[in-house]
């Protein structure tokens, strides 16, 4: 070694202990048993790692306002050097970094890792996965073209239906009466710095535990079955067998690479998806999620009316409960997924069902745009309220009003009018809003039938 380099070396090693820690740190001996399912984590951080690469220089050119963020990014793409792939990597990798995550999870659980004594990074694994999603859902409004911005006025109702909380969380997420410019900007303020900050944190303590703990052993052999009180005398005598960390870094970085050269193969062949610029008086736009979200999405059809916070918000938690839960409850020894039965098997039920939903909302027809989201809200509605809407919508109430992201915000938006009106001032209001407020900007509608003034006020007033 060069005479220099070696000083310099001697230097770091009387300060830092540099030769131990490599040693210990690269050269430590995993579990036996290893496999290429094993890299999945550290693929799931490479991936995080070149998103936040790829996320500082869109972060130089992107202005995050509704007039200003659409043009940022054509600008991004047709003016900046290399702009449109480094948008693509970022773009394709989101996609890339949930899916990889996704897998890693079902290893872990799979291979029965987040049991004992690895319960609480199952844990903080869980976190990171909904941290991901999140990211996901924050940065799809960004771009502010019309997918984007109606994709957000359907999310934000959706976080809105979850009982008592409901309310505060459709308003801070929204940060005013429609997705607008507060919405964009609390979106860009949380995808940018506070789930980074978030995520990093719990991945500085995802990964002290992996290390603290070691690899957990591959199910295989021995250790289909594992008593807590062998554990440790099993770990420790498996632990020599096994590769070096070391070698499990290069397989590591097998499979990162291909890994780059797929993400940069998918930037420099796909377009990344564009629409016009947000418009939020299209009333017939028909929105559709990110893909990793269709499967939710899907969800909701099958819940009617008061049914659906059953989709959008009871099925979710107790999914997530569940997942956070499952070390705590799945107490038996099985490690190898035929060890135990019923975990494996209700994991699977999960697993085909998500599949199931991804794939319709993946081909289901694109509706007829107009008056699709319509009917597929009629159809959700009790044939009572259906009337009422049907009365709405002859009416042309939404060229003044907007109901669930759809009509011209000419008058308040009255997806929850029902909130603060009761069905008896709505029917007084809309017969004649002068007679109720002087100076109502509102028309009159003196000719209606009664009936059908009943049935729009029994449906405005469901509207919570
Ligand atoms: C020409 C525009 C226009 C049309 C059409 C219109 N509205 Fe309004 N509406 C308004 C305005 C503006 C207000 C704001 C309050 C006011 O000026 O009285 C309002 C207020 C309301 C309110 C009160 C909301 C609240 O919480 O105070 C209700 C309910 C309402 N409209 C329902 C309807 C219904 C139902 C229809 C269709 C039958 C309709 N509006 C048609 C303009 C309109």
């Amino acid at each position: 070694m060069a005479p220099r380099l070696s000083r310099l070396l001697d230097w770091f090693q009387e300060r830092l202990g540099t030769r131990e820690q490599l040693t210990c740190f690269l050269y430590r001996r995993l579990p036996e048993g290893t496999t290429w399912w094993h890299t999945l984590g550290s693929a799931a951080l490479f991936l995080i790692l070149l998103q936040t690469l790829t996320g500082f220089f869109l972060a130089f050119y992107y202005v995050p306002s509704p007039e200003h963020a659409y043009d940022s990014l054509v600008y991004i793409q047709n003016e900046i050097p290399f702009g449109r792939y480094v948008r693509g990597l970022h773009y394709w990798g989101a996609s890339l970094t949930v899916v990889v995550v996704f897998f890693h999870l079902l290893r872990v659980f799979f291979m029965g890792a987040y049991k004992y004594p690895r319960e609480l990074s199952w844990v903080v694994g869980v976190f990171l996965f909904l941290l991901v999603m999140l990211f996901g859902f924050t940065g799809y409004l960004l771009p502010w073209d019309q997918k984007a911005y109606w994709a957000t006025v359907v999310g934000t109702h959706i976080a809105g239906t979850a009982p008592l909380v409901g309310d505060y969380l459709w308003r801070i997420l929204q940060g005013g009466a429609t997705v607008g410019a507060r919405t964009l900007g609390r979106f860009y303020a949380a995808h940018v710095l506070i789930l980074p900050v978030v995520l990093y944190a719990f991945i500085l303590v995802h990964l002290s535990m992996v290390i603290y703990q070691g690899i957990a052993p591959t199910p295989r052999r021995g250790f289909d079955r594992i008593r807590k009180e062998e554990y440790d005398r099993l770990y420790e005598a498996s632990k020599g067998k096994g590769e070096t960390f070391f070698e499990h870094l290069l397989r590591d970085g097998v499979v990162a690479l291909p890994l780059l050269l797929l993400l940069v193969w998918m930037a420099a062949a796909w377009k990344v998806p564009m629409e016009g610029v947000a418009d939020p008086t299209d009333t017939e736009y028909v929105p559709r999620p990110e893909w990793y979200f269709y499967f939710l999405f899907e969800l909701l059809w099958q819940f009617p009316g008061k049914w659906i916070p059953v989709a959008t918000f009871y099925i979710p938690l107790a999914a997530v409960l569940l997942l956070l839960l499952l070390p705590f409850f799945d107490r038996t020894a099985g490690r190898s997924p035929l060890k135990r039965p019923l975990a494996s098997g209700l994991a699977t039920a999960a697993l085909a069902a998500i599949a199931f939903l991804t794939y319709q909302g993946a081909t289901a027809p694109p509706p007829p745009k107009a008056g699709a989201a319509l009917s597929r809200e009629m159809a959700a509605l009790p044939p009572a309220l259906a009337r009422g809407r049907a009365v709405y919508d002859a009416q042309g109430c939404s060229a003044c009003h907007v109901l669930k992201g759809t009509g011209t915000a000419a008058g308040p938006d009255l997806t929850r009018v029902g909130a603060r009106r009761d069905a008896e001032w709505l029917k007084r209001f809309v017969r004649d809003p002068a007679a109720v407020k002087p100076d109502s900007a509102m028309p009159p509608y003196t000719d209606l039938p009664a009936e059908d003034l009943d049935a729009l006020a029994r449906y405005l007033a469901s509207l919570k």
